[in-house]
């Protein structure tokens, strides 16, 4: 097969990497895609960061096996770490990550008070401190462990009465002074996004770092000429890692069911 009719591999330890999905589908609608959620290992973010980085490099491989031309790493806790040796190990695979999306957030509201929820894994690793040093004099960052949180949207319970108590008691900590702004650093949490504004009020500002992230893939395919310019809609197969097929399946059809959700 020509290269550039080849799919775009996105990797996610579960379904989270669907946020991100949803914006290559809408940027780049004639790609085909091939979709890896790691469930059986979910979650990454409350694990050390070596098992992290072997089963990231490991999922990878996988898609690399099965032919696709790039990679999307849609985690943030994967991307922190092992997207440094992923493209010591593939220069020339056009590659992209992603990271919680202060520069917009803190461009966007100096001087104001910006919350950072993510995964405690991401919030811990030098990736995230260095973001973190070149933004603090422009804004108030406050990093934000959500332990748990992911698993709200792996049940695909987005709007229930405990991911509401979740929330509240997870925002007490942070919420005795205004917030300005919320970056969602992890791939689940846009899912949860109207359960967020419900809870600290619509008039935050919340940031979510897929959009650009598939504008970066977009710009890298493009410039490696590997953009496919077919016409109509390409196709999207969604795998996971449950060895279950009852668990498997359930899976997909949640995939499925996010991906259409606005
Ligand atoms: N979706 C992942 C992220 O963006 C994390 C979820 C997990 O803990 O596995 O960080």
């Amino acid at each position: 097969m020509e290269r550039k009719r080849q799919p775009i591999g996105v990797f996610d330890s579960g379904v989270g990497g669907i946020s991100v999905l949803r914006e290559l589908v809408k940027q780049m609608p004639g790609e085909d895609y091939l979709y890896l959620g790691d469930s059986a290992n979910a979650p990454y973010g409350t694990k050390r960061l070596e098992e992290v980085r072997q089963m990231t490099i490991q999922n990878i491989e996988n898609l690399l096996d099965q032919g696709v031309k790039s990679i999307v790493v849609a985690c943030n806790t994967a991307t922190s770490a092992a997207v440094a040796d992923l493209r010591k190990m593939y220069p020339d695979l056009p590659l992209v990550g992603i990271e919680p999306a202060i520069k917009p957030a803190t461009e966007q509201n100096p001087g104001g008070r910006i919350v950072v929820m993510a995964t405690p894994m991401t919030l811990r690793q030098e990736k995230f401190c260095k973001l973190m040093k070149r933004y603090e004099a422009q804004a108030n960052i406050v990093p934000l462990p959500c332990p748990g949180l992911m698993e709200y949207v792996e049940r695909g319970d987005l709007d229930g009465e405990d991911l509401r108590k979740y929330l509240t008691e997870l925002f007490w900590s942070v919420d005795h002074e205004p917030i300005d702004a919320i970056v969602l650093g992890c791939t689940h949490y846009p899912f949860a996004r109207a359960m967020i504004c419900q809870v600290v009020g619509e008039t935050v500002r919340i940031y979510d770092g897929g959009p650009g992230t598939a504008r970066e893939m977009r710009r890298r395919l493009q410039e490696a000429g590997l953009l496919n310019d077919s016409e109509g809609k390409g196709k999207v197969i969604f795998q996971n890692s449950y060895t279950d097929s009852d668990a498997r399946k359930r899976e997909q059809e949640l995939c499925k069911k996010l991906l259409t959700l606005e």
